[in-house]
């Protein structure tokens, strides 16, 4: 299983802040924000990953983390010139995922799950883990279950969510991602989106969907963002491996 940090973008929703570095350097709590991706992969057990960035610093992403050697690690780094969407790692990331299948993390999300048995156990298809919002569904993916729990609909920030329960930014899929993301059209706002990935599984009746048991939030507004760093502080911080 390769492993993929997606740690582009440009981070409107964050500026100034994100002015004149990136979001996914931005301390929460008493580490970058990267760190906690990194750490969640690590955890789990994937040594081999890929670090997408932006190229405007891409130079302060090697200063901090490097070979990964001090993490016990191996880490390799792609630029993403422009901001294409989610499912543009897995074309960007085509080489190095090569034969094998992937585990992709959004750099500005913060599980405190552990993912060591999903990743372990995963033979084929997709996997996604969905977890509860109770702000602003609009805001992320949102999937629908059916009465056996079953999920029948996933999609992109709707206007009139169909449930409250969103797709969070932990994906595992088979090989077959390169050759789905690369058919992609843009969507509306002209970016190949994860959505049409996870649909295109679900289409198949190739998509677990599991539920995200402990914490989670995506740092990506400020709101969330002074949430993540108290649930670091509170929660995270003692537990992490880097
Ligand atoms: O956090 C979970 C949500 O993440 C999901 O529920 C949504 O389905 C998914 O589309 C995504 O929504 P966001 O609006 O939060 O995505 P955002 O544009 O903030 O990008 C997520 C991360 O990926 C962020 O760290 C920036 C990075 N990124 C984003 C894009 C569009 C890139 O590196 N390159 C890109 O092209």
């Amino acid at each position: 299983m390769k492993g993929i940090i997606l740690a582009g973008g440009s981070a409107t929703r964050l500026r100034p802040c994100t002015k004149v570095t990136s979001k996914q350097l931005l301390p929460v709590y008493n580490r970058p924000m990267i760190y906690h991706p990194l750490n969640t992969l690590i955890k789990a057990g994937v040594k081999d990953i890929l670090i997408i960035i932006a190229p405007e610093y891409a130079g302060h992403f090697l200063n901090l983390l490097g070979s990964g050697k001090e993490f016990g690690a191996r880490f390799t780094y792609e630029i993403q010139d422009e901001p294409r969407g989610l499912a543009d790692a897995f074309i960007v990331g085509e080489n190095f995922i090569d034969n094998d299948n992937v585990v992709m993390i959004l750099g500005d999300n913060i599980f405190e799950d552990d993912f060591t048995d999903a990743i372990k156990n995963f033979k084929s298809g997709g996997k996604v883990f969905a977890k509860r919002v109770l702000d602003d569904p609009s805001r992320y993916g949102i999937v629908e279950f059916d009465d056996n729990q079953k999920a029948i609909s996933i999609e992109e920030k709707p206007k009139n969510p169909k449930s409250d329960f969103c797709v969070t930014g932990l994906y595992i899929y088979d090989n077959r991602v390169i050759k789905i993301a690369k058919n992609l059209k843009p969507s509306e706002r002209d970016e190949i989106e994860i959505t049409d990935i996870n649909s295109w599984y679900l289409k198949n009746s190739e998509l677990e969907v599991a539920i995200v048991g402990g914490e989670w939030l995506d740092a990506g507004t400020f709101d969330s963002y002074l949430e993540a760093q108290i649930l670091a502080k509170k929660k995270l911080a003692a537990k992490m491996i880097i």
